[in-house]
């Protein structure tokens, strides 16, 4: 289940059959990014358990000083307050020499601080991505993943790494129908998890 920001009263009791609410973030900033493809997908598949908007603040994220995490910049209290308001995350991450994007990175570090009131404890997440390359970003994911762990956030056990991505969406930005379907399941996994604990069955 996903904990409350202690500064932060956004998340306001809920009956169980509302919609679960879904921050989705990109790891890319480029304009024409395929991992913003994705998540405008994710938008437009999500299942009526899912209320998902994108989170476009990340480029506004100056890098994490550990000075200022106590009274952060506005841009870093804009991300804790965006993770705090919501019950999931779907990330949507590029690869970058095989690793995850800085900018991402700075943004899990924001948001992992201070400690004691991290918005990302107990988090439910879930990773996804696109890479032009035939492996789909895939270390890119497992290292958001290892990141999101050590940040205690609860990391779910499933994928969709995206190869030849250019391949993957049509002429109107529409992503591949297997590729939906998954996407699909990742969110009801999401809206699952966020309102009960439990997982559904795998994704695949
Ligand atoms: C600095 C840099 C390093 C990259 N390294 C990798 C890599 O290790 N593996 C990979 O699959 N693609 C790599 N790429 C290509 C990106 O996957 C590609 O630019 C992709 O389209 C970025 O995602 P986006 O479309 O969401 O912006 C790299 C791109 C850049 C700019």
């Amino acid at each position: 289940m996903s904990q409350p920001h202690p500064d932060s009263a956004v998340l306001e009791p809920r009956s169980t059959s509302e919609p679960r609410r879904v921050l989705g973030i990109s790891g890319s900033l480029r304009r024409d990014s395929y991992n913003r493809l994705l998540l405008r997908a994710a938008a437009q598949v999500a299942p009526t358990t899912v209320g998902f908007v994108a989170w476009d603040g990340l480029k506004a994220v100056p890098p994490f000083d550990e000075d200022d995490e106590a009274a952060p910049p506005p841009p870093v209290v804009s991300l804790r307050e965006a993770i705090a308001g919501v019950d999931a995350l779907l990330i949507a991450t590029p690869e970058y020499n095989a690793s995850l994007p800085g900018q991402l990175k700075n943004a899990l570090d924001w948001a992992s601080r201070p400690y004691e009131t991290s918005v990302l404890r107990g988090k439910v997440v879930a990773v996804i991505g696109a890479s032009p390359s035939p492996s789909g970003a895939v270390r890119s994911q497992a290292e958001v993943r290892t990141v999101l762990a050590a940040t205690g956030a609860d990391v779910l056990d499933v994928e969709l790494a995206i190869p030849r991505c250019f391949e993957q969406f049509d002429f109107e930005g529409l992503l591949a129908a297997p590729h939906r379907h998954t996407l699909r399941r990742i969110l009801e996994q999401l809206a699952a998890r966020a309102r009960t604990g439990d997982t559904l069955l795998p994704v695949a």
